[in-house]
């Protein structure tokens, strides 16, 4: 007897209740609970129809990811929904929560659909790096036409119960809270109505329309080709659409299982699988407990309305919350509150806010250059200037103002956490919470524990950061943290190599290559080349640029030119800069790097400094590594961040060839004891949990 099913029949109608928390996934038990669900409804002769619903917080939210990769079990999903669709009486789908991948997929087995008006359907297998496996792309195409299912099933996105209705998804909408009823109602008329049994395999219509049709699919992938660029799974799915155009179903289908099992079976579906746990378990925190206490957070205070000040006030505003905002200048205060109005007034030209809430968001701050005004903040983040003595008096201050049991963050990017709490009588009440640049777009926050920092306040923030739409990662103090000290290596190689006379444009491009959105140099270029420097008295090639007023695309382009439309060519000038320093500093020019030695000359030392990075406790987890990487620095996801990388790529190749890099340049890139060790141990970095 199933264990998550439940069956009984009400007025003629069977309804097979799943019940398979946390999110009702189609494991081995939930299709064998359907399976014999099914049985017992047409074993009884007296059910005219079946409605098929799950308990809990929603419909199946697809099948069981953390089978993949597994020995499979009978029956697969396939061969379950086959089973299904053979049913001799009408079978409904009662919808409510998020009808995802293989859970859309089963209801599109079903003949007939109806859902809360809450309801989400999706097939978001592209995250995955797969492509719906069950069916999907063969059906959807059928009841929603070749378009709106590229769309929808490249994309990924979960359509609201409105859309999947009008599109056709959905036959029907019950009444919010009374689904159950409705799905019986809506059977029983099934029953009465003698209605077909409608198998959307027979539609035929909207996919004919398209048969042969090459253009449609050619002008898809074009309009699209930056999005899907280094990802599989995109053209895969394009490629099974187009077969449902132009193939019968059953064949269509073969292609389509054909390429979900290429798919599953490649490292970037591997890659992305594990980000899917992965990103799931950053907050989960060993020695803080989910029940750990955690302390109200109402107001908020931002000590500093620079670029960073600015963007973490938004996050807030977004979320309702009322922000003190704190210049020590009006100046810098109208100038930080003027740079806010202008991201919300852009977002509400694009449609993406309306002209009230920019209102309302803006009349959430109170603007002030008068530290008192903090005292009633619940939680004040500092975003002042990246210097110890600043930042010391900052706290020295908020420490007389701020009221009892107030959260304390700091927004330093490198700086002693530590040392910045001890300015305090209250170090357990200290934190950072460290967002990264644009603070209102970028999704992670990392969060840095100190010596003294409460548990409370850690599962405070790792609350908060989920409910303004981040992903907490959590880091003990050291400089840089975690994603920029992994990072900074990958800089420091890549200036180390244009001394040496790789060019800039080459590095740039075998990193575009590797998955990122763009090189270190074009980044540079980018952020502004005063920004990356400040605070450096060495000569470098950028301070050079900078001192002949280059300060990337902002002024008189850095590295590269930019004409009018922002196309780069390298600049003559940069140039020269390169070699007038590596002749400064004795470099000899040798520019015969392959594109392998510069993956492994820029990202091998950044897996070095990940093994660091565990191996002094700074992260919990590999994965944590990897996290940060992908939230922070855009680390391409199909490849899983740095860590999972490098596990494919292999450890002991890694230890090799950073022992030959360290002795043709130093020691700098002598393997960490750590990665030495888990490479003769046979084990994967992406699995440590420290
Ligand atoms: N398989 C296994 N576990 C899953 C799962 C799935 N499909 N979906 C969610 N979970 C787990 C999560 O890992 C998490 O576990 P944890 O509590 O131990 O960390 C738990 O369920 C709750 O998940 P969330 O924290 O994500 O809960 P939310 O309420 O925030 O979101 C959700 C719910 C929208 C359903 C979200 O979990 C989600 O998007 N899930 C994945 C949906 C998906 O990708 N489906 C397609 C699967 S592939 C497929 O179906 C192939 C088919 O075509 C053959
Ligand atoms: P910024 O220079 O743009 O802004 C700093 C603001 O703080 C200025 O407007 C300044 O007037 C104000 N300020 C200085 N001292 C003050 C004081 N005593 N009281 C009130 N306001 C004061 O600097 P940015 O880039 O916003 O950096 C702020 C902090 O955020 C730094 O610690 C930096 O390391 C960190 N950070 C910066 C990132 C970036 O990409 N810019 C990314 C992540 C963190």
């Amino acid at each position: 007897m199933s264990e998550v099913m439940k069956f009984d029949v009400e007025d003629g109608i069977g309804v097979i209740t799943i019940d398979s928390p946390p999110v009702n996934a189609l494991g081995v038990n939930t299709r064998r609970g359907i399976a014999e669900g099914l049985d017992k409804a047409w074993a009884d002769k007296s059910v005219k129809a079946i409605v098929l619903i799950c308990a809990g917080r929603t419909f199946f939210a697809g099948a069981d990811i953390s089978e993949f990769g597994k020995p499979p079990q009978p029956p697969s999903l396939p061969e379950l929904l086959e089973y299904l669709e053979t049913s001799p009486v009408p079978i409904v789908a009662a919808i409510h929560g998020t009808a995802l991948g293989g859970g859309l997929e089963t209801a599109l087995h079903c003949h007939y659909r109806i859902a809360t008006p809450s309801a989400k359907a999706g097939l978001p297998e592209v995250h995955l790096g797969l492509l719906p496996g069950a069916g999907g792309t063969q059906r959807l195409p059928r009841i929603i036409g070749v378009p709106a299912a590229l769309e929808i099933i490249t994309s990924g996105r979960h359509a609201p119960a409105k859309e999947a209705l009008e599109l056709g998804v959905f036959d029907a909408l019950s009444e919010e809270g009374n689904l159950r009823g409705d799905a019986i109602a809506f059977a029983r008329k099934i029953v009465a109505e003698n209605a077909p049994l409608v198998r959307v395999r027979d539609r035929q219509d909207l996919v004919e329309e398209h048969r042969g049709n090459t253009k449609i699919f050619e002008d898809f992938r074009k309009k699209n080709a930056r999005r899907f660029r280094g990802f599989n799974a995109p053209e895969s799915i394009i490629k099974c659409i187009e077969a449902a155009a132009n193939l019968p179903y059953e064949d269509g289908v073969k292609e389509e299982r054909r390429l979900f099992t290429e798919l599953h079976d490649g490292v970037q579906s591997q890659a992305q699988r594990y980000v899917f746990f992965a990103e799931r378990q950053t907050s989960k925190i060993p020695d803080v407990p989910k029940d750990t206490p955690t302390r109200n957070v109402k107001s908020i205070g931002v000590i500093g309305a620079g670029t960073m000040g600015g963007g973490i006030a938004m996050n807030f505003l977004n979320t309702g919350a009322p922000v003190v905002l704190v210049e020590q200048t009006q100046e810098a205060l109208d100038r930080g509150i003027s740079v806010i109005r202008r991201n919300y007034e852009n977002s509400a030209k694009r449609g993406r806010l309306t002209a009230e809430q920019v209102g309302q968001r803006m009349s959430l701050i109170t603007p002030s250059t008068d530290y008192q005004d903090l005292g009633a903040s619940d939680l004040i983040i500092e975003a002042v200037f990246e210097t110890m003595e600043i930042k010391k008096d900052v706290f020295g201050k908020i420490d007389q103002i701020a009221k009892d049991g107030a959260i304390l963050a700091s927004n330093t990017s490198y700086l002693d956490l530590d040392e910045i709490a001890a300015s305090t009588n209250r170090p357990e009440d200290v934190i950072g919470l460290h967002f990264f640049s644009p603070a209102n777009v970028m999704p992670l926050l990392e969060i840095v524990r100190g010596k003294k920092t409460g548990k409370d306040l850690i599962n405070t923030a790792m609350k908060l950061a989920k409910k303004i739409g981040k992903t907490p990662v959590l880091s003990r103090v050291c400089h840089g943290f975690i994603a920029n000290r992994v990072m900074t290596v990958r800089g420091v190689q890549a200036d180390a190599m244009i001394l040496e006379g790789v060019s800039p444009e080459e590095i740039d491009r075998v990193i575009y290559e590797y998955g990122f959105a763009m090189g270190p140099f074009r980044m540079r270029d980018l952020v502004g080349l005063d920004v990356i420097g400040r605070g450096s008295n060495e000569k470098t090639v950028a301070s050079e640029l900078v001192a002949r007023d280059r300060l990337g695309q902002k002024k008189n382009g850095g590295y590269y030119d930019y004409d009018e439309n922002r196309n780069a060519t390298l600049s003559p000038i940069a140039m020269d800069i390169i070699r007038e320093v590596a002749a400064d500093k004795g470099i000899k020019q040798a520019p015969n790097a392959t594109e392998e030695d510069i993956v492994a000359r820029l990202l091998y030392p950044v897996v070095n400094e990940g093994a660091r990075i565990l191996d002094e406790g700074v992260a919990i987890r590999g994965s944590d590594i990897d996290i940060a990487c992908i939230k922070g620095y855009n680390w391409p996801v199909y490849r899983g961040g740095p860590m999972f990388w490098a596990d494919t790529v292999g450890l002991d190749r890694i230890v090799s060839k950073l022992n030959g890099l360290a002795e043709a340049y130093g020691d700098a890139f002598a393997p960490s004891p750590f990665l030495v060790k888990l490479a003769k141990e046979g084990k994967r970095l992406s699995e440590v949990s420290t």
